[in-house]
């Protein structure tokens, strides 16, 4: 058990962090996407920590990040020419390339795979955690395995007060989704789980992105999927979330047939609600508003007790797929289209 300590950010505090890391322990990194429970990503005991801390599945790969090109080719035996524009394209930033590992990187960090993900952060903090300490970090989401992903961290507080020694406080994380996961095919780029670098942006890069079948829809618990992730439960709060595919109007007269005075609306602006009688939390207007209030709202669901839930539909395009794909997975997949 430890005494979990919250710290500002100074150079002092980061520096305090970078040592716990070179002594094999796990920190709360704060990052652009999401915060992240960092540890030295070439020894698999202090990686063994972070499984630990978050009761997270061994065979989950975790992610790499790194402060600058020059550490990459002590990971990876290829940077294909694809990943060598996307690198130069969106880091430091939030897309994550599966890359073919070196052994270097033990099977601990990379799930027993052959390849590992490997991100910069753009995130000043991150960058000087990776400096300060000298090693590439291992970093899964910050929270308890299941658990919506920390944006804050007062998040990353009550999901791991006594499991890790320190965070670092850098106020919300400016995209609140997860990194873009991409990984190399023969002339495409096969789109894992969608972020803030969108598929039509990296179209930009490579003509062909598929989008991985995963991304919308159900993954059954016996398949082998090419990114671990994407078959656990995720993002679950306590309230049952039905998300109803339609515009304003028509989820507001569903609403107001089908929801009980105790169940939540999650909408996208509080105008929306007006006229409502059940309770309504706005999550943001526009797509980056609403990955930058997913998972707060998630929080505050369980928070407030909430039951039932009806949300509207993010679009399902730029970085409204990202949105669209964690809702899914909070939903349990749950969308009734109007
Ligand atoms: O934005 C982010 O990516 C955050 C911050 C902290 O950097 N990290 C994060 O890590 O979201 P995590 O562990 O919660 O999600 C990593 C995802 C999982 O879905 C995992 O299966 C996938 O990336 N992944 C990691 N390594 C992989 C690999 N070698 N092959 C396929 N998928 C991989
Ligand atoms: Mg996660």
């Amino acid at each position: 058990m430890y005494k979990t300590k919250v710290l500002d950010i100074s150079d002092s505090s980061i520096r305090f962090a970078a040592e716990l890391i070179k002594a094999g322990e796990t920190v709360g990194m704060p990052t652009e996407t999401v915060y992240g429970l960092a540890a030295n990503a070439l020894d698999p005991q202090a990686v063994a920590k972070i499984f630990k801390a978050k009761g997270r599945p061994q065979d989950n790969p975790l992610i790499v990040h790194i402060s600058g090109m020059k550490m990459l080719p002590d990971l990876v035996t290829d940077i294909p020419s694809t990943a060598k524009k996307c690198a130069e394209a969106f880091w430091p930033g939030p897309l994550t390339m599966i890359l073919p590992k070196k052994e270097i990187i033990p099977l601990t960090t990379s799930g027993g795979l052959d390849t590992v993900g490997i991100r910069m952060p753009s995130n000043e903090t991150a960058r000087k955690l990776i400096d300060f300490s000298g090693l590439p970090l291992a970093a899964p989401s910050a929270n308890l395995s299941g658990s919506p992903s920390p944006t804050k961290a007062s998040h990353v507080f009550n999901d791991m007060n006594g499991r890790i020694p320190c965070i670092l406080d850098d106020g919300s994380c400016a995209v609140g989704v997860e990194s873009t996961v991409i990984a190399f095919e023969e002339n495409s780029i096969r789109l894992l789980r969608p972020g803030f670098i969108s598929a039509e942006e990296l179209s930009d890069i490579c003509e062909n992105v598929i989008i991985d079948k995963g991304v919308i829809e159900a993954v059954a618990q016996d398949v082998k999927v090419a990114s671990p992730g994407m078959k656990y439960k995720h993002y679950a709060p306590k309230a049952d979330i039905t998300i109803i595919d339609s515009g304003t109007a028509a989820f507001r007269s569903y609403c107001a047939s089908h929801a009980s005075d105790d169940d939540v609306l999650m909408l996208f602006t509080e105008a929306e609600g007006t006229g409502l009688t059940q309770r309504c939390i706005a999550y943001g207007a526009t797509s980056e508003e609403q990955a930058a209030n997913l998972f707060d709202v998630l929080r505050e669901l369980d928070i407030i007790g909430a039951k039932k839930v009806y949300a509207r539909c993010p679009a399902k395009t730029g970085v409204g797929l990202a949105v669209y794909n964690r809702l899914l997975r909070a939903a349990a997949f749950k969308v009734i289209k109007l």
